[in-house]
């Protein structure tokens, strides 16, 4: 026990095995932790919000990223800035965490008052002499990609991010995410690692047994399966859903909709994954019975049959469908607390009640974001006990992850770990 606790985490991720989930340490460990934070939170692109959590001048969002936090506002001339929530006097914050509506940025601790421009505009008792215009808020290196907001905390930000803008400003554009309503929001705090978070999310090997309301609209074989295991009758029906799969796709891209599977996971730094999934039975939506939620659908779509443009990245995982889109932040809390922040998106001017109902629009994503944190905590609990060991992931439901644990230990690597 004493060595486990006294290794490098060099010697963690030298003891990590290809085709396995990680040692228990990079799961558990406060150090292993701060590090993440620093490599994966501070050095990359990570999804911190939406355009449209700010859809008027002077609304502002804080988002805490360990000890970092960022103002996301939206400024007199209806421009999208990303600001540091810390004051140029003596540092205090000036917001505190969530949603506000502000016409300046006034710390509350002397008074500094800043523009939503970011710049200082008041400071008393400085004296004549005092020159403001070196004490702007410090702006935030950010991106929107279709109206999702990027930012990145390093000088050097990876240039990799504009593969994934490139395929998603063009996958996005019919749903104009950018002019959506948020229409719920749910945190949930689960009781376990963000990477554990990341790799639950990555596979669907536990859906059919945890998600009964999520495998409505889920197809259950585009997550994988044992050919070996098929009957063949069972062969047949695979085969005829990989035949129809390509169909459907050739048919989506040739009405102008791109929808092939693209993914770069390896050797980057931004990681992420898209493609546009059937979905099941109604075939429309991901609710309780696969039909719209919303009768009025996002941005400039009118056909129902899109199926579900899937991204996700290293801390989010997102759906956009006809009718609605869900989007999920996830942001590390601690060794073994991490928030997963869901919205729910409708088209702008759809009106709860009339267009939507809200219980039927959330249904599943609350009860499955539920149910994956019990699993979370479940894994969690786990990979602290003694007995625990990597173990190894299925090849033909949990390739994903295993590409996830090489691209982490890559990265930490990259930064010198
Ligand atoms: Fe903000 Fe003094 S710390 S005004
Ligand atoms: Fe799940």
């Amino acid at each position: 026990m004493l060595n486990r606790l006294q290794s490098s985490i060099s010697s963690l991720l030298d003891a990590r095995i290809k085709g396995h989930s990680l040692p228990a340490g990079l799961y558990t460990r406060e150090d292993v932790f701060h590090a993440d934070l620093d490599v994966f939170f501070a050095n990359q692109w990570i999804y911190v919000g939406l355009e449209c959590d700010v859809p008027e001048a002077g609304d502002a969002v804080v988002i805490d990223v360990g000890t970092t936090s960022l103002i996301l506002l939206r400024d007199d001339d209806d421009e999208i800035r990303v600001v540091r929530n810390v004051c140029r006097h003596r540092g205090a914050r000036l917001l505190d965490a969530g949603p506000t509506v502000v016409s300046k940025l006034v710390c509350s601790y002397h008074q500094w008052t800043y523009e939503l421009s970011g710049e200082l505009s008041y400071a008393p008792h400085m004296g004549k002499d005092f020159d403001k215009s070196c004490r702007s808020l410090k702006a935030v290196n950010f991106k929107s990609i279709g109206g999702l907001i990027y930012v990145c905390l390093a000088e050097n930000a990876p240039p990799d991010i504009e593969r994934l803008k490139e395929i998603m400003e063009e996958r996005l554009a019919p749903y104009d995410i950018r002019n959506a309503k948020v229409a719920h929001q749910v945190d949930v705090i689960e009781k376990g690692n963000w990477k554990l978070t990341i790799e639950n999310n990555r596979e669907c090997y536990h859906c059919s047994a945890n998600h009964p309301e999520l495998c409505v609209s889920f197809v259950d074989l585009d997550f994988g399966y044992d050919p070996e295991s098929l009957s063949p009758e069972d062969r047949d029906e695979a085969e005829a859903h990989v035949a129809m799969y390509s169909e459907r796709i050739k048919s989506w891209e040739a009405d102008g909709f791109p929808s092939s599977a693209i993914e770069q996971v390896k050797n980057c730094n931004t990681n992420f994954r898209t493609q546009r999934l059937i979905i099941a039975g109604a075939g429309e939506s991901q609710t309780e019975d696969a039909t719209a939620a919303s009768s009025r659908f996002l941005g400039q779509v009118t056909r129902s049959d899109l199926g579900d443009i899937h991204l996700w990245g290293h801390n989010s995982w997102n759906h956009f469908m006809g009718d609605h889109a869900v989007t999920a932040i996830v942001i590390p809390l601690s060794a073994d607390a991490t928030l997963v922040r869901t919205k729910w998106l409708v088209h702008k001017d759809a009106v709860e009640g009339v267009d939507y109902d809200l219980g039927k629009l959330t249904h599943v994503w609350v009860e499955t974001t539920n149910q994956d944190a019990e699993l979370v905590a479940r894994a969690h609990a786990g990979v602290q006990d003694s007995a625990y060991e990597p173990g190894v992931y299925s090849k033909f439901s949990e390739g994903a992850l295993d590409d996830f644990a090489s691209w982490y230990v890559d990265r930490m690597r990259a930064h010198g770990y």
